[in-house]
């Protein structure tokens, strides 16, 4: 057993770190406050090879491992949850779904552009009426021959309105269930594909989260990803991935809390000390750090797993399961450290607070981490 970082992984945390601090961070209070998408800094972080991180470089990728992009997602998220969630969906859903599945054509042409950040990707699996339970895929791909005829509402789409390829999954043939299911890649500027309404969240508010309707949208045969019927187990499988890299993101905002109580508990004074001498704020510190090594050694064995080509299915929704708990409890208990500070924008933990919860509730609630590991256990 090895549990050390490489130096090529130290770098890469590092350069996360600095653009978190340097590009992020200045004007986050602000994006958040006017639900600004932070477009400048995505764009940035596409020139850092930070949108295809394990992309292979062939396919204008970074080529790094599963730690390197747990690293990232951490750093960047103690920060600016909302900049780190596109890059998630980008990386582990979008790129991650389309190098694994997608044919050479397919590649050449959505993927590279992905990759190097040039474009920007969505996952559109969520209705209306189908969220935890996926299967229920009301949107229809009507099999015309060359085309699918695609019709319905995806909701509370990540990079809704930002986004220039979309992979939308929707029911071809209802009568088979799971497996009438396909994945299909839209492009913004398809006859019919509109951008809806944009959500007023509680958290993540820099992230444009849009409701899409698509219209007799005619989605060329060749935009197929795999065989037909192939869309359920494509969401499933690229989901389990998905979950590392939002298990990081609640690992992040849990860590950022963690870091800005930890300097405030030693600066602020009260009874005549600073409050980081009384044994109640040790002891909140105490189980804070505690949990967050916890939940980043979860993350991290499900990260080494997918690299070792082992089945990380249990693991990455363990992992999410309880860093997105660690996020939660965290931020609330921050938010208490700093008192009325804590209450007021300007200290920053309120804000993660907010953008801890989305944490246990997208890429599959916890109930539905529970349902994945239960199955799991029960064999
Ligand atoms: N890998 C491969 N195949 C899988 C799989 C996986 N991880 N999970 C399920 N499957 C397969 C099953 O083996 C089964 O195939 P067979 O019929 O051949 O056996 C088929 O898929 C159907 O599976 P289930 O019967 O298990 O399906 P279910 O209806 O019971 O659902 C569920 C299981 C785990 C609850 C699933 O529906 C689920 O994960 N729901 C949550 C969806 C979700 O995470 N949504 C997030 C939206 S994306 C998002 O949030 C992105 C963002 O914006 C940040």
């Amino acid at each position: 057993m090895h549990i050390q970082l490489s130096e090529e992984h130290l770098m890469i945390q590092k350069a996360a770190r600095d653009f978190a601090q340097n590009e992020l961070k200045p004007g986050v209070i602000d994006r958040d406050e006017k639900q600004q998408f932070p477009a400048e800094q995505i764009k940035a972080l596409g020139q850092l090879g930070f949108m295809g991180m394990m992309v292979d470089p062939k396919y204008g990728g970074s080529g790094m491992d599963t730690i390197s992009y747990v690293l990232v997602m951490e750093e960047l998220s103690k920060v600016d949850a909302s900049a780190s969630v596109a890059v998630s969906v980008n990386n582990s859903l979008v790129c991650w779904g389309l190098e694994t599945f997608g044919n050479e054509e397919q590649k050449q042409k959505y993927l590279v552009p992905l990759a190097t950040g040039e474009k920007l990707g969505a996952f559109c699996l969520s209705e209306p009426e189908a969220g935890s339970d996926a299967t229920s895929q009301r949107t229809t791909a009507v099999d015309m021959g060359d085309y699918y005829l695609l019709n319905g509402t995806k909701n509370w789409i990540t990079n809704g309105s930002s986004a220039s390829t979309y992979l939308v999954i929707a029911q071809t043939n209802p009568e088979k269930g799971s497996k009438g299911i396909n994945a299909l890649i839209v492009e913004r500027g398809m006859e019919g594909f509109i951008v809806g309404a944009k959500e007023n969240k509680l958290g993540i508010r820099g992230s444009d989260t849009h409701t899409l309707l698509f219209n007799d949208v005619k989605v060329p045969k060749a935009n197929r990803i795999g065989e037909d019927g192939f869309g359920f187990k494509f969401a499933m499988k690229t989901l389990s991935g998905g979950r590392i890299g939002i298990a990081a993101q609640a690992l992040g905002i849990a860590s950022g809390a963690y870091e800005l109580s930890l300097a405030y508990s030693k600066q602020r004074e009260a009874f005549g000390k600073p409050i980081s001498q009384h044994q109640a704020i040790q002891f909140k510190l105490a189980d804070m750090a505690t949990e967050i090594e916890a939940a980043r050694l979860l993350i991290m064995k499900a990260a080494w797993e997918k690299d070792n080509h082992l089945d990380y299915g249990t693991s990455s929704a363990m992992a999410k399961l309880f860093a997105s708990k660690v996020a939660m409890d965290t931020t609330i208990e921050a938010v208490q450290i700093h008192g009325g500070y804590g209450f007021v924008k300007e200290y920053h933990v309120e804000r993660l607070m907010r953008d801890a919860k989305i944490t246990q509730i997208y890429e599959g609630t916890s109930e539905v981490q529970k349902i994945v590991i239960a199955r799991s256990v029960l064999g």
